[in-house]
């Protein structure tokens, strides 16, 4: 899960194994009840993420998940925000993590057409998490200060309160 993934070569799109895989990530993040999922946490090291988008103001409608291939991510906004994160292969633990609160990720959904959206707030922050296990880096590897380190449970009873989100 520490070492990089290797892109995805387009034409592997059409092959079953790929198939399989992007269907166990999107049924692993919903069994999990999870917001993000990168392939090298399920020990696949391809470049495959899946996040679950923020519902639509007003819509009543659930987003349904969506798979980014070989995603490549800037920043289009400068300042960080800090907020807490935990992470599916972090059991337990809950840390204050910096990140770019707009990004602009570009790739390919499943069915090999390009993507390039502008994703902000809580779902840029996500797409960062999920993004840099396919780089090997998990959030504590982020985090400023590890003081702001908390067991889960902890967290829930002690933080949660101060927590605006
Ligand atoms: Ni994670």
């Amino acid at each position: 899960m520490r070492s990089p993934a290797e892109p995805v070569a387009l034409e592997d799109l059409r092959g079953g194994e790929l198939k399989t895989l992007i269907a166990d990530l999107a049924e692993t993040l919903l069994a999990v009840g999870g917001s993000g999922l990168a392939a090298p946490q399920l020990a696949i090291g391809r470049q495959v993420l899946v996040y679950r988008p923020l519902a639509v103001p007003g819509s009543q409608e659930e987003e349904p998940p969506r798979l980014i291939i070989n995603p490549m991510l800037e920043p289009e906004h400068g300042d960080l925000v800090y907020d807490w994160e935990d992470c599916l292969s972090v059991p337990a633990l809950k840390g204050l993590v910096p990140r770019y609160p707009k990004v602009r990720v570009r790739g390919v959904n499943q069915q090999g057409e390009p993507l390039d959206l502008s994703v902000e707030g809580i779902d840029a922050r996500v797409l960062q998490h999920a993004y840099d296990h396919l780089n090997g880096v998990v959030f504590l590897d982020r985090m400023r200060d590890l003081r702001s380190l908390a067991f889960a449970e902890e967290w829930s009873r002690y933080l949660a309160d101060s927590d605006s989100t």
